[in-house]
């Protein structure tokens, strides 16, 4: 990763290690690990994408394991690579537990260790947002490396325009600059137009998907703001309208994307 200083990529490191030892649903999925009238069970779900048996897959950040386990169920060879030990013992114990052989290895997602031309697939969920934009450009120019010719990339970023992921960003804001808080693993958001032109560059084909239409409630703490916010009998109903402007945002209204929480990058090397 590109840092000021080795202290920051300690920090950072220390920040996931923590997180996989104190709350691994909370740190890797936020609020959506625990709203589950609204979500779903998140923590068993298909992967937001196809796989292919017997392709051979890297799942980039894979955190605990939570999207690894069912890629693995479609019979893919996947691999996960982590920024974290902690994450990765994680990873080893969920697979393991499920019947799976663990195949992953630590490393940094902007430094992939692997050949050029090694995967089928690479998908990378909720790791960019986490980095710095620099940064985020060096992970998209490793995935487009180490994909096949023809080979595909799933990569879900925070779309900056999102009701949501605007409170959020003034929140940060507040709390780094007025506060001086320090969080090295604070979130950045990405509007449809960066991403584009980073995919231009790099991919023949590229796609962008936008989802989640939710009012802004998730303020990324556990302590549940949202029931308050929007009282529980209510999450169904939202679940559904945000379901419908998805479809729409997906299907021809495009401008609606722009206000989607979640972009998906689809793209083909
Ligand atoms: C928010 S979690 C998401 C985990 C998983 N992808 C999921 O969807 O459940 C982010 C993960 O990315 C890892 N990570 C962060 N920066 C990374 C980097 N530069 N290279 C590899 N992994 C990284 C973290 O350790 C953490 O496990």
């Amino acid at each position: 990763m590109i840092v000021k200083d080795s202290d920051f990529m300690n920090e950072y490191i220390r920040v996931w290690d923590d997180g996989a030892s104190q709350d691994a649903p909370f740190i890797t999925l936020g609020v959506e690990a625990i709203l589950k009238e609204y979500y779903g069970d998140l923590l068993d779900a298909p992967p937001p994408f196809p796989v292919d048996k017997g392709t051979d897959v890297l799942d980039l950040g894979c955190g605990w394991g939570r999207v690894l386990k069912p890629v693995l169920d479609r019979e893919a060879n996947a691999v996960g690579l982590d920024i974290s030990e902690k994450m990765l013992d994680l990873t080893r114990r969920h697979l393991e537990k499920n019947g799976h052989r663990s195949n992953v290895l630590r490393g940094d997602g902007t430094r992939l260790p692997f050949a050029d031309n090694s995967f089928d697939m690479v998908y990378s969920l909720l790791v960019l947002q986490h980095l710095s934009k620099e940064n985020g450009r060096e992970v998209f120019r490793e995935v487009q490396r180490v994909l096949r010719p023809g080979g595909v990339a799933h990569i879900r970023v925070p779309g900056r325009f999102a009701p949501e992921n605007m409170l959020f960003s003034f929140l940060q804001f507040v709390s780094i600059h007025i506060f001086r808080l320090k969080d090295p693993i604070r979130m950045r958001f990405y509007r449809i137009g960066e991403i584009k032109k980073i995919c231009r560059e790099l991919f023949g084909e590229c796609e962008i998907t936008a989802h989640e239409f939710r009012p802004p409630w998730n303020l990324h703490t556990r302590w549940t703001w949202h029931y308050i916010l929007v009282p529980k009998f209510l999450h169904r109903p939202l679940r559904k309208i945000s379901d419908k402007i998805e479809k729409l945002a997906n299907n021809g209204a495009g401008f609606l994307k722009h206000f989607g929480v979640v972009l998906m990058v689809h793209v083909k090397k």
